[in-house]
């Protein structure tokens, strides 16, 4: 379980101040597959970082399986984040010179893990996404959408309580866009992993269970729908 509470975040670049969250409360439910929903510049990013352990709140506090995570130190927040936090990016991110089953063995390495405890579960999840048989090509040779499969797969392979994604169907046509967003809604289902995404398309947005609308780093809006 995921407990926001009150959490500020002030950029300050010399002179001026953007106060790019004003006190944001939002508890998410081991499971749950929910949209964090709102224009450019409203605080999503913001907020998935600070979840995530990627940036840390000015103010407020961030638990994760009940755990605060607010005051610790960059080290233990690095650990933290390798165990429990699956990131999928906007842009992929993956690493361009390492083949889809090196991308996806990296995060198993980074925990740990020696190469036979690895293998079976990178390629366990690769087919899981749908990419068995491409496990050695490098992203330069895969689709926008298999890149963003690949991505999925490195953020599940560690089993990771949750899933943060920042866009991810932002670079995607609306076919692929929907065919992602079909796969993280299956795995969270398969898998009870919950995923957070960010988007400001109103198509994404409207495939959650749940839906939170931020505008100028506030919640505006938190619907669960019933479906
Ligand atoms: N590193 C930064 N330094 C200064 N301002 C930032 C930084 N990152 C984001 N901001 C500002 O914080 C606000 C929220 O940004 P962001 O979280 O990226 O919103 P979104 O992801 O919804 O587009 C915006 O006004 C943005 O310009
Ligand atoms: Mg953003």
């Amino acid at each position: 379980m995921i407990v926001a509470e009150d959490v500020t975040k002030d950029y300050v670049d010399g002179e001026t101040v953007v106060h790019a969250l004003r006190g944001v409360s939002l508890q998410v439910d081991q499971g749950e597959f929910i949209s964090i929903a709102g224009p450019s510049g409203s605080g999503k990013s913001t907020l998935l970082n600070i979840i995530g352990c990627i940036d840390t709140a000015s103010g407020g506090r961030v638990h994760i399986d009940e755990e605060e995570v607010t005051g610790h130190a960059p080290r233990e927040l690095t650990l933290l984040r390798r165990r429990k936090i699956g990131f999928v990016f906007q842009s992929f991110n993956l690493i361009p010179v390492l083949t889809a089953y090196e991308n996806v063995a990296f995060s198993l390495m980074l925990l740990g893990l020696d190469d036979s405890e690895a293998e079976p579960r990178v390629r366990a999840i690769l087919e899981e996404v749908g990419l068995a048989g491409m496990e050695d090509r490098l992203p330069a040779k895969l689709s926008g959408g298999q890149q963003q499969r690949v991505a999925v797969a490195r953020a599940l392979v560690k089993e990771p309580t949750i899933v943060l994604a920042d866009e991810p169907t932002a670079n995607l046509d609306s076919d692929t866009g929907q065919s992602i967003l079909e796969l993280m809604r299956e795995l969270n289902r398969r898998r009870e992993t919950t995923f957070i995404f960010s988007t400001h398309d109103r198509m994404v947005m409207d495939f959650a269970d749940r839906l939170a609308l931020l505008h100028d780093g506030r919640i505006v809006e938190d619907n669960r729908r019933t479906a």
